[in-house]
């Protein structure tokens, strides 16, 4: 394995990394050298992944479309072979119960392949994620096609009919803008993993462990809910003021790192425009009412929309059931996740938070 000290990240920690950049106070986001907005208009998710993946490896590195297109057909190969992991009603259980399926490579000793393990993580996620959708619906898994983009085969094999080119754009737009997002809660989970010189796939599992929760993740399918539940932009406030009333969060609202709008808001916004999906100018009603109460119960704590938000609005519009919003979410993260991956190999070191002892000591 190669150590700081040969890779050039001398005395770098798990906080230093060159694949994606969070500035909280700007409202901007850095993914391996572009700004977010401009890598989600120029990029497939194929050229993001490849563009994380050589960030974090620090070098160049072979990830094809066609490579990535043949992990998700070997992924499909082993679906008869997974249980009933794809039978779980959460679709966030289910992609960990699949992906956990996958196997690590192992090189003989000197350690593991992980670009290797990154393609076929990466290839896999798509295909579980729609095969779990489709069984969930009573309906026959679709398997991938080597003819597809990753964004259109994910789509065609969750709906069963090839997307209209405007929503494979969008949702190819989604997967890039959520690629990585700095040293988020699931992303520093698989580097912990990946610290203790484990396999990529065990971080990629407990990356999607802990991607699942409402605070990080599994927020979208909320926020799809809070718009139904809302109906017309005339309700909005009281529905609002009922749930905080309630002592309930408002779900897509609100960042630990952000101090302005999440900067990925916008960038979903454009990009789920040409769908022209009427929840678009409903949602913008209900962030602007969210962002008023918000601001003015809490003048001291700016809570803006996040990405939670906007994601809701596209991916219903590219036809996904929101039971199916997590687990997309891991589809396009899965590529920072393995991203840091090979950073963290770079640095080579255990990541140990100390603890402070704060229990009775022995008598
Ligand atoms: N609705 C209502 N109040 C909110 C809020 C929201 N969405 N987000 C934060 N707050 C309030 C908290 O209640 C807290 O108030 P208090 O100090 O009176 O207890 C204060 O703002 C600070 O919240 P805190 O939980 O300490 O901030 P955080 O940085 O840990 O939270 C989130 C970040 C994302 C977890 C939080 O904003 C949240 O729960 N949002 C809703 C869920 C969501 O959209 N998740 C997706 C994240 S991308």
């Amino acid at each position: 394995m190669e150590t700081a000290s040969s890779s050039g990240l001398e005395g770098v920690n798990a906080a230093n990394t060159a694949i994606s950049h969070v500035d909280g106070e700007q409202g901007r986001l850095v993914i391996a050298g572009y700004d977010a907005e401009q890598l989600a208009q120029v990029a497939t998710f194929e050229e993001a992944t490849r563009r994380v993946l050589e960030a974090g490896r620090g070098a160049s590195v072979d990830v094809t479309p066609a490579q990535l297109a043949q992990a998700r057909i070997r992924a499909w190969e082993l679906l008869p072979r997974l249980g009933d992991a794809l039978d779980a009603a959460d679709g966030m259980d289910a992609l960990r119960a699949g992906l956990a399926h996958l196997r690590a490579t192992s090189a003989g000793g000197s350690g593991y392949d992980d670009l290797a393990d990154a393609i076929t993580a990466i290839g896999a996620a798509p295909v579980f994620a729609a095969a779990w959708s489709r069984k969930q619906r009573g309906l026959v898994p679709v398997g991938p096609s080597v003819e597809l983009d990753h964004a259109s085969d994910y789509l065609r094999m969750t709906t069963g009919a090839a997307p209209s080119p405007a929503a494979a754009k969008a949702l190819g737009a989604y997967l890039v803008t959520v690629s990585d997002h700095g040293m988020n809660a699931s992303t520093f989970t698989a580097r912990v993993v990946a610290s203790t010189a484990s396999d990529l796939i065990s971080a990629v599992v407990a990356g999607v462990g802990a991607l699942k929760g409402p605070l990080h993740g599994g927020a979208p399918g909320p926020v799809l809910d809070m718009l139904d539940a809302i109906g017309t932009p005339a309700n909005a406030e009281t529905w609002l003021l009922g749930e905080l009333a309630a002592g309930r969060r408002i779900m897509g609202m609100g960042h630990r790192i952000y101090r302005v709008r999440d900067p990925r808001a916008a960038v979903l916004e454009v990009a789920v425009k040409p769908l022209s999906t009427p929840n678009l100018d409903l949602a913008h009603a209900v962030e602007a009412a969210a962002a008023k109460i918000l601001r003015e119960r809490k003048p001291d704590r700016p809570l803006a929309a996040n990405v939670e938000f906007y994601t809701a609005v596209l991916l219903d519009a590219v036809g996904l059931p929101r039971g199916q919003f997590a687990p997309t979410f891991a589809v396009g993260r899965v590529a920072g996740w393995c991203a840091h991956v090979l950073e963290q190999r770079r640095v080579g070191k255990l990541i140990r938070p100390a603890s402070t002892y704060v229990g009775p000591m022995p008598a």
